[in-house]
């Protein structure tokens, strides 16, 4: 499975931006553990940081055919942006938003997430955890996705015995 992890603006500063709020783990040690947990799983991901809207949603833009899924943190874009909304809705990806901050423990701006509507899920609130949370959500998503759905199996005609297999028919005992 690969997969395109997003980091929008500000989170460069992870490490020192309010660690009270955003714990003491700068960027790079997310990003490493991520990876870590992604090689153990044969997971491949591609990870960016940008401060810029319309860099988010070009990326956003070109991940369709290219990742099967995306792993986010808008920032304060979350709250605001309808462009990368209809990004990630247009992208068709399943999608998994994350904070590291409870989200609706702050101000009420904060409350209202854009993206939620168009993701998969939303985990918020457990510092750098949330991030391989929101990893996992996205390889168990993965996983369900290669696995036949039982609608799907009931639909399909019966399995036919590879010929090799096929039961010879017994032998007419002479009299
Ligand atoms: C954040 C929460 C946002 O409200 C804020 O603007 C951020 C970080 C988080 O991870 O908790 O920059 O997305």
């Amino acid at each position: 499975m690969k997969i395109l992890v997003i980091h929008g603006p500000n989170l460069q500063l992870l490490g020192t931006r309010q660690p009270q709020l955003y714990g003491t783990a700068n960027l790079e040690a997310i990003n490493r553990e991520l990876k870590q947990v992604a090689m153990t799983r044969g997971a491949i991901l591609t990870i960016i940081q940008s401060n810029h809207e319309g860099e988010i949603a070009d990326q956003i833009g070109k991940a369709r055919g290219r990742h099967d899924g995306l792993l986010i943190n808008a920032a304060a874009y979350t709250h605001t942006s309808i462009a990368i909304r209809d990004a990630i809705e247009a992208s068709g990806l399943p999608t998994v938003e994350v904070h590291l901050s409870n989200i609706y423990a702050r101000e009420p701006f904060r409350h209202h997430s854009m993206l939620a509507a168009v993701c998969r899920g939303h985990i918020a609130g457990f510092g750098s955890l949330s991030y391989r949370l929101g990893l996992e959500a996205l390889l168990a998503i993965g996983a369900s996705l290669a696995v036949p759905q039982p609608d799907a199996r009931s639909a399909a005609p019966p399995a036919r015995r590879p010929a090799h297999k096929a039961k010879s028919k017994p032998a007419k005992r002479r009299r």
